[in-house]
């Protein structure tokens, strides 16, 4: 975790205005419960959970690479707000990839 960090801050992502979007987006399942609506649902409750609280919008940071995060995201309304080429994933992926921000009005 202390590589990823101080990789975290020699290539900082791109970001959008945390005015616009206060709210920070992570989210995992365990592999073994992967593809049975679980990413979805919570997702689904994170989302609500922010609107009741009055949060006006909410940013995530992903990769081109990350297919079922990316399709998650689309189908619950984010849209892509930056991207930059990064090499920041390059030991995890085996070479750079383009690192993605994705924001939601709520
Ligand atoms: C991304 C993640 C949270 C999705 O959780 P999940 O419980 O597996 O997803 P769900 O079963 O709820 O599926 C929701 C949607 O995600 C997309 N999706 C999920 N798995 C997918 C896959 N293998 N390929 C393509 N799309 C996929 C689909 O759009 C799906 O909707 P659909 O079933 O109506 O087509 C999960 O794959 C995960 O934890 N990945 C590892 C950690 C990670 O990458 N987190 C995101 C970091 S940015």
């Amino acid at each position: 975790h202390l590589r990823y960090l101080l990789r975290l801050l020699l290539f900082p992502g791109p970001k959008a205005p945390k005015r616009l979007y206060p709210a920070h987006l992570h989210i995992a399942v365990d592999p073994k419960a992967q593809g049975k609506g679980l990413g979805k649902a919570l997702l689904a409750d994170f989302l609500e959970c922010l609107k009741q609280k009055g949060v006006k919008g909410v940013q995530l940071s992903t990769t081109r690479a990350n297919t079922a995060a990316r399709r998650l995201y689309q189908s619950q309304g984010f849209r892509l707000y930056a991207k930059r080429a990064s090499p920041f994933w390059a030991p995890y992926h085996g070479h750079p990839v383009i690192h993605e921000v994705w924001v939601k009005e709520l």
